[in-house]
């Protein structure tokens, strides 16, 4: 159900929803029904085991969700989406669904805490055994290779450092040992990275984030390109996984997020655009020692960024030297928002070495180049001059409590 409507372009196939087939309305309904009627002609569909276009039980599929999923999957050029409850609910959904008992995973050793913390600590219970790496290093990711190692994991810009991954090695590799490659753009979003086109496998998207854009619904998604892995594994994954593990995306969900798909490349590109603004001034101003952008030329991986995005994204990072100077910083933002999250239309600020990472410890957050003075923004849609006024005034607080 992926059929991209050539020759539209991103914005087009964002805003374009067929009329509701039922009633002609432009804007889709809202199904909320848990349970659908059978008649005899679609019990005999179910039997015969038709169940990807039968409606039967809420946690099985909803009318909305197969919208959500279909709107996605041209968003994302895939052959198909699998939407989820929440974006924790993809991650774990696509490893168990991908990997059994004895099974291997090389990941970044840079990826949301909550992946991290999975992968490290609940997915060895079950026998699933993860080496991380710096998977920007291929030759890393290779000296990590085992008999059992079935998957590569990356997210295709890593949370908080900003990390861009070369993704071309990564794919040639997976096609000479037959990896399926998954990548978590979350942070990038399909308006900024399609990974299905540079040979991933398997996308996870908290569509919590931009899909969704307004800071209003939690939910998640896995698109899926064919070839390494059969065009039906997500029709596999959702009744074999997602229906066993109680993780469907909720009816009203669906629809916010099919909602959201239609603004997404106009929302990202003013949300680019404003990122990348606040990451020059920043870098400009003296009460911040590092910032990271992948847009900026000093971010270490700038080249591969610019080769591999057409935008850079719409998420930074910047370095005040402490905790309590960074807490200072955001708890004086008043058009910003101290708060978890991204992703939306506000600009949204957190500490990621105490906030998101908080489980990790020390020294891991040093290796992932997580410090504690760091400050993480989720560019907004705001007009730039107030919201860099309004970080030029939260630092002068700094100035103001150090003179
Ligand atoms: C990169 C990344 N992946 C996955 C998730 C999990 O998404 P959700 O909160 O929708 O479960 C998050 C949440 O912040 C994230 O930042």
């Amino acid at each position: 159900m992926s059929e991209h409507p050539d020759p539209w372009s991103l914005a087009s196939a964002a805003v374009y929803q067929a009329p509701d087939p039922a009633t002609g309305a432009i804007a889709p309904p809202i199904h909320v029904s848990s349970s659908f009627q059978y008649d005899a002609e679609i019990y005999q569909e179910v039997v015969a085991g038709a169940r990807e276009t039968v409606n039967i039980y809420g946690r099985c599929g909803n009318p909305g969700e197969r919208l959500f999923q279909d709107h996605l999957a041209r968003i994302e050029g895939a052959d198909a989406v699998l939407a989820t409850a929440s974006g924790m609910a993809a991650v774990t959904t696509a490893i168990f669904g991908l990997l059994k008992q004895g099974d291997h995973l090389i990941c970044d050793w840079t990826t949301y805490s909550s992946t991290h913390e999975f992968l490290a600590h609940r997915a060895p219970d079950f026998g699933i055994e993860t080496t991380f790496v710096d998977m920007a290093d291929e030759a890393a990711v290779r000296a990590a290779l085992k008999p059992s190692t079935k998957a590569l994991y990356f997210e295709a810009i890593a949370n908080p450092t900003m990390k861009v991954v070369p993704i071309a090695p990564l794919a040639a590799l997976a096609e000479e040992k037959g990896l399926v490659l998954l990548c978590d753009n979350t942070f990038a979003s399909p308006a900024v990275l399609r990974p299905l086109e540079h040979g991933v496998d398997l996308v996870i998207e908290s569509a919590s984030k931009f899909i969704g854009g307004h800071n209003d619904v939690i939910g998640g998604a896995i698109a899926l390109k064919a070839g390494r892995l059969p065009v039906d594994f997500l029709d596999r994954l959702r009744w074999n996984t997602m229906v066993k593990w109680g993780a469907p995306i909720a009816p009203f969900s669906a629809w916010l997020l099919d909602r959201g798909l239609q603004t997404l490349p106009l929302r990202v590109e003013r949300q680019c655009e404003n990122a990348a603004a606040l990451a020059d001034f920043l870098a400009e101003h003296p009460a911040v020692s590092r910032v990271c952008y992948p847009g900026r030329p000093d971010h270490p991986q700038h080249a591969v960024a610019k080769a591999q995005m057409p935008r850079f994204g719409a998420m930074l990072a910047f370095d005040v030297g402490s905790e309590p100077r960074a807490l200072k910083v955001v708890t004086a933002l008043k058009l910003a928002s101290f708060a978890a999250s991204l992703g939306g239309v506000r600009t949204v600020t957190q500490i990621p070495g105490t906030m998101a990472f908080l489980d990790i410890p020390e020294e891991e957050r040093a290796r992932m180049g997580i410090t504690p003075g760091m400050v993480r923004i989720s560019a907004g849609i705001e007009a730039i001059e107030d919201l860099k006024a309004d970080f030029a005034a939260a630092l002068a607080t700094l100035e103001a409590a150090e003179a």
